[in-house]
């Protein structure tokens, strides 16, 4: 323990859940609050208890909510993670438009912004000094995850293990996908190298395709749940990476400089990926979990991969909500 660190992406708008604060913040409690954040700490605090040690968190947030979230998390005292664990820094943002590719003005004399995708993760934190910080308290693998998946394992020994005892670069929790079209990345090698197909990428063609045992080629999604290897990135990552145009609701102002908060997507934003890093790597574990037990995204209010579904299966596994 203490050579892995853990990265909380949570630099994004949580544009689909509709609520006015960061993802983190939001409260999925039933019968007492629970707020997105404490539930992951608490998914921390297991591994803690488990190895008698702390590990440190760098939290990853963007101009548009960055200080709500320091706000909301130093009310909370961290949700009993020691303070001198924690470390905020800000990603980049980008420039969005409409579907002609025109600029959204946020303000008479400003552009309408927004994150520039979860894949500026390591630059940002070369930028702001923690990958420095890493090397002198000695920590040589970082496991990034997403803000928004209330079950999963943080900082993993049995993840940790595996990916060190395989000796690759990056180790990728996946889950087998429930249905061809689900909503997440899938893995696959790419000219023999590691690489990630985003979902709204994936071709029929690809969807359709069987493997020498006849499942489906591509059936293993990722999570969101990575553990790089910092030594790697350092001299393996370019830091360019491909641009994805995401379809989104993008607040402006109109042509009477009223703002406009878009009920459906209005338009583009730009933005890179962390699966996207990979593919820069030379080798990757793909490591299955439980998606029962591991993957309970909150994308949306209902639905799919929503408050509701995630509430159910926290139940199922135990936790009180
Ligand atoms: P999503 O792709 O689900 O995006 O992010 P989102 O912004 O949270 O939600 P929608 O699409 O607008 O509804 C997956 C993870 O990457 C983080 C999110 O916070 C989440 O943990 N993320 C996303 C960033 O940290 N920065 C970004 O620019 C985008």
């Amino acid at each position: 323990m203490g050579k892995a660190g853990a990265v909380l992406l949570a630099g994004g708008m949580g544009t689909r859940l509709g609520s006015d604060g960061p993802k983190g913040v939001y409260d999925i409690g039933l019968t007492r609050p629970v707020y997105i954040f404490e539930r992951l700490i608490e998914n921390m605090m297991d591994v803690v208890r488990q190895t008698g040690a702390y590990f440190h968190l760098f939290i990853m947030t963007s101009d548009k909510n960055d200080q709500v979230t320091r706000a909301f998390l130093k009310e909370k005292s961290y949700f009993g993670y020691p303070e001198e664990y924690v470390h905020f820094f800000l990603q980049k943002m980008a420039p969005a438009s409409d579907y002609d590719g025109h600029v959204y003005m946020e303000e008479k004399y400003q552009i309408s912004t927004s994150p520039n995708g979860n894949g500026g993760w390591f630059t940002s934190m070369q930028e702001a000094g923690l990958i420095d910080f890493a090397h002198e308290r000695g920590i040589e693998w970082m496991n990034i995850f997403a803000v928004d998946n209330v079950l999963q394992r943080i900082a993993d020994p049995v993840f940790v293990g595996a990916t060190l005892d395989k000796g690759v670069s990056v180790g990728a929790k996946v889950v087998r996908k429930n249905a061809p079209r689900e909503g997440v990345g899938v893995m696959c090698l790419e000219d023999g190298r590691p690489s990630i197909v985003e979902y709204y990428e994936l071709t029929d063609e690809m969807v359709e395709a069987k493997d020498a045992k006849g499942d489906p080629a591509y059936n293993f999604g990722v999570i969101l749940n990575y553990l790089f290897n910092i030594h790697s990135l350092e001299t393996l990552f370019k830091g360019k990476m491909p641009c994805h145009v995401v379809e989104k609701k993008i607040p402006h102002i109109g042509e009477n400089g009223q703002h406009i908060n878009p009920e459906s997507p209005n338009g583009y934003k730009y933005e890179e990926l962390v699966l996207d890093m990979i593919h820069q790597l030379d080798t990757c574990l793909p490591f299955e979990v439980e998606r029962e037990r591991e993957f309970a995204p909150i994308k949306n209010q209902t639905g799919v991969d929503s408050v509701e579904s995630a509430r159910a299966l926290c139940l199922k596994n135990g936790i009180e909500l």
